[in-house]
This record gives C-alpha cells, structure tokens and sequence, in this order.
C-alpha cells in the first residue's frame, strides 16, 4: 500500500487507526507477536516512554541495539540514533517511527566538508560524538557519547592530537576538564545552545536550594553555574539518589517525565531558553515521534532505515571501539 517514494516524502505512515484502539496495549502485543522492541529517547513523547522496552541516553541506546535478540528494533529518537542501531545490528530491521527525525547537529557536519577539514590535520585522532551521520562516522577513529567523552579523551596518549566535532559546546567543556586543545568543529545543538544563562541566574535567586544539571552540550555561561555535567542518563540518576528535593534541568524537559515517574515529590525546574516568550527549550525533531506513528510503524514495518554493506563496515568500526572501551 506504502510504497518507498510515498514514506520518503512523508517520513511516516499516515494510516488511520480506529479511535477504539488502546493504543498501548495493541503496541505491546505486536512487539510480542513480532520478536519486536521499542528503544526511546528521553526526550521524545512521554506515551512513547512509557510503551518502550528501554528508555535511555545514546550510550545506553547503542548499548541495547548491540545487544538485542529481538528481529525488528523500532528506534524511537533521532535518525543518527536509528542508524547507529542498523550499523551495530544490520541484519535486523531497524524501524523509525518518523523518517524526518533529524538532528540538525549531526546535518550541521557535511561529510565532504569534513574531510576536507581533515585534511589540515593529517596527524591527529579523529573523534566524533555519537551525534553525527554514518557518513562522518565512518571517517572517523573512535566514536562517544556525553556520557564517555571525557574517558575516550583520556584513553587517548596525552601527546595524541585530536580533532572533535561536531560540538563545540562538549568539545570546549572536555577541553576545559581534561587539559587538552583538541580541535572543534563549528557545531552544535540550538536546543542546548539556546538555553539562558541570565535566566539561569535569576532562577538561581529564586530557588537557592536548587542543585542545577546540565548537559554538556549547553553553551559555556550554562555550563558555568551548573552543580552537575553530564549525559542525560547522568542527569535523571542524580536527580533519583540526591537527597535534595529541587533540581533545575538544563537539558530537553522529556527527560522529566522520568524524573516524575521515579520521585514524584521532588521539584524538577526545567531551564527556560533566551527568547523571554518561550517558556522551554524543545528538540523538535525528538517530539516528531508520536504513538500513533509507534503503532503504525510497527504495524507496516516501515519507514525501515536502509545503508549500503560498505559503509557500515566502515562506521562500525569506531562505535565498537567505543563500546569496547566501555566494557
Ligand atoms: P545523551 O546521550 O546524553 O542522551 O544526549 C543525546 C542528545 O542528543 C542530547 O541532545
Ligand atoms: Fe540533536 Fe539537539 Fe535534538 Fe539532541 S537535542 S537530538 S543534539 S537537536
């Protein structure tokens, strides 16, 4: 009924689902009929967390997608996530509920752009966040995540030059904590890039006895007054074994959902972005997935995300390296 061209421009199957339907529990019994799981960001929709079999940072994401028995993965997050799961598990289908699901961090680094900037470098390491397109990543040595990038930084001969990219938000920070200069590619997350340092400090008056979590991709002044840098994972494990009651959240405000779901009466403050009318910080390409698109792609199997043999023999590579350091 769908065919390719269709999905393509689309990005998603638009069939209509009978309003009856329990969603949630329909989702479950295809996942089990079909051998099939669900991986979710923290940051997509909250009824998408709640159906998934593994919700998780990007590490932990790659971890699970590696790791898998089931045959179909529906890959609920941005499409270089979807990818990365294909590159470790290529002989299962790997299932994006919306195809346009991008992340304009990873676009923001032209594969053609970057190896023609790599060539200024002949002699250095190249290492690439986990936030980039199959492409880069097979151009690059060794892959990490928010969550390992100072611990790969560190694995490196401290003599290693090194070129990172695309963010130069997490670029500059694992700079500034490990002593380093590695070279930054000019990119980053507008989501993270946006959030408001003045606005962090009167939020900072407000609440005095608030612990403030940042990602590491937030620009330098965010990261300037945070009590804690770290990967998403990192941020919602704090929030549950602190004993504080109030946290302001500098990352994308899904990630509460879960900081609810495991301690209801503590306080999470999410971080509001420089535009004085907007009251959060959204990644939309993350909020693209709904649970009527879940259900639709688990149902038709598509839109699957497809890449040649050839280049994920060569963007493996340094994700395994990657996860082997982790072990
Ligand atoms: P995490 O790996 O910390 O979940 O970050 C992914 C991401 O895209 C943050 O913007
Ligand atoms: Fe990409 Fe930023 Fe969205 Fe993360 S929050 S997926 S880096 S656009």
């Amino acid at each position: 009924m769908y065919n390719n061209k269709e999905i393509q421009k689309k990005g998603f199957i638009d069939w209509e689902i009978d309003k009856k339907i329990d969603l949630h529990t329909e989702i479950r019994k295809m996942c089990k009929e079909k051998n099939a799981i669900i991986l979710a960001h923290y940051y997509v929709d909250s009824k998408i967390q709640d159906v998934a079999d593994y919700v998780g940072d990007s590490l932990g994401l790659s971890q699970q997608a590696a790791n898998t028995d089931a045959d179909i993965i529906v890959f609920a997050g941005v499409h270089f996530m979807a990818e990365t799961a294909k590159i470790l598990s290529p002989h299962k289908k790997i299932i994006i509920p919306d195809l346009k699901s991008g992340c304009p961090m990873a676009d923001s680094m032209p594969a053609e752009a970057f190896e023609e900037f790599l060539k200024d470098y002949p002699d250095h390491v190249v290492v690439t966040y986990v936030n980039t397109t199959a492409d880069i990543k097979a151009l690059s040595d060794i892959t990490c995540t928010s969550s390992n990038a100072k611990e790969i930084i560190d694995s490196l001969p401290r003599e290693q030059k090194i070129v990172f990219g695309p963010d130069k938000n997490l670029g500059g920070y694992i700079n500034s904590i490990t002593g380093r200069e590695m070279v930054l590619w000019d990119g980053l997350c507008i989501v993270h890039e946006n959030f408001s340092a003045e606005r962090l400090k009167t939020l900072k008056k407000e609440h005095d006895d608030a612990i403030v979590l940042a990602h590491p991709e937030c620009n330098k002044e965010v990261l300037s007054y945070a009590d804690v840098i770290g990967s998403t994972a990192k941020i919602l494990n704090f929030t549950k074994e602190s004993s504080n009651n109030k946290f302001i959240i500098a990352t994308e405000p899904g990630i509460i959902h879960k900081m609810k779901e495991a301690n209801p009466d503590k306080i999470y403050i999410p971080l509001p972005p420089k535009n004085p009318h907007m009251l959060m910080s959204i990644c939309r390409n993350m909020k693209k997935h709904t649970i009527k698109k879940v259900y639709n792609a688990l149902k038709f199997e598509q839109p699957e995300v497809i890449l040649e043999d050839e280049l994920i023999r060569k963007a493996k590579k340094p994700i395994e390296r990657m996860l082997e350091m982790g072990k």
